[in-house]
């Protein structure tokens, strides 16, 4: 197993057919306790309990600092350690420029840049006393296209901004034995799609993917085993596309 005695927790894991919760399955499959963070408390429990009975789901508003600290601080009150730490949670809005109101674009900024910002200060100080960890954070092929198919513009520039803090923090940690990676997706099939494509966008869609096509989140969560697990153990400031090919550089 790839995890064995890892911890690990996962922001944004609640979702039932989400990314986060296809990961925690995964992570737990390869021997890590996993803690389940998410903005829905309830569903964080249940999808914790889903997974048997060393885990735990933990409230978490990774917009909000505080909230951050307190679920860090539970994490190690349960755990004793945190290995590993996935900022997957984020939320988009299928909006062009020219509608983007201020609010929109503050809340879309705090939840997929700020929460990663947030929930990384609240894990770092007990990764690097440990000289120990692996970050993986959550991008989009939004950010390096310019749009993927449901984000608006500052969707985009929210996850372009995911990259650039990510390497700034491979940099400024790697001394301390911390590794920060980023994956960035095409297009996924979950909830934050689910319902919003049609036949007619779909043949157009798979038309560009030369996999013939759209992802699944146990595509994502094996990239994130990747990161998190010692295979990686050379690898930081990394960008890892999971797109079918959608975009090839
Ligand atoms: N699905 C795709 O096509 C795709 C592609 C590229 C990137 N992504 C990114 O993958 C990540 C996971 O998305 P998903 O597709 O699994 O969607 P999802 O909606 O199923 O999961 C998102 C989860 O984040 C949680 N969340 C929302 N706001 C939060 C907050 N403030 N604090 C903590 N948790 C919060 C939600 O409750 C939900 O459980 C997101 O960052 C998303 O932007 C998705």
């Amino acid at each position: 197993m790839l995890l064995s005695g890892k911890t690990a927790i996962i922001s944004g894991a609640a979702s039932p057919r989400g990314i986060g919760l296809a990961t925690a399955r995964r992570f737990a499959a390869e021997g890590a306790r996993v803690a389940i963070l998410d903005i829905d408390a309830g569903a964080a429990a249940e999808a914790a309990a889903s997974l048997g009975k060393s885990h735990v789901g933990v409230r978490c508003d990774v917009a909000d600092r505080a909230s951050c600290d307190q679920a860090a601080a539970r994490v190690l009150e349960s755990f004793g350690a945190i290995d590993i730490l996935i900022n997957n949670a984020g939320i988009t809005q299928p909006v062009k420029l020219l509608e983007i109101l201020a609010a929109d674009w503050d809340r879309i900024q705090d939840v997929n840049l700020k929460g990663v910002l947030f929930l990384s200060q609240a894990v770092i100080p007990h990764m690097r006393a440990r000289k120990s960890g692996s970050i993986a954070c959550m991008s989009s092929v939004s950010a390096q296209r310019g749009g993927g198919i449901f984000g608006g513009p500052h969707y985009s520039a929210a996850k372009a901004g995911v990259l650039g803090l990510a390497k700034a923090m491979a940099r400024e940690f790697g001394p301390d034995g911390i590794r920060v990676n980023c994956v960035t997706p095409g297009l996924i099939g979950t909830d934050i799609t689910a319902g919003k494509l049609t036949d007619e966008m779909r043949t157009k869609i798979l038309e560009g993917i030369p996999l013939n096509r759209l992802g699944t989140a146990e595509d994502v969560a094996g990239i994130y085993t990747f990161l998190a697990s010692d295979l990686s153990a050379y690898v930081t400031g990394a960008v890892i596309d999971v797109n079918g090919g959608m975009l090839i550089h």
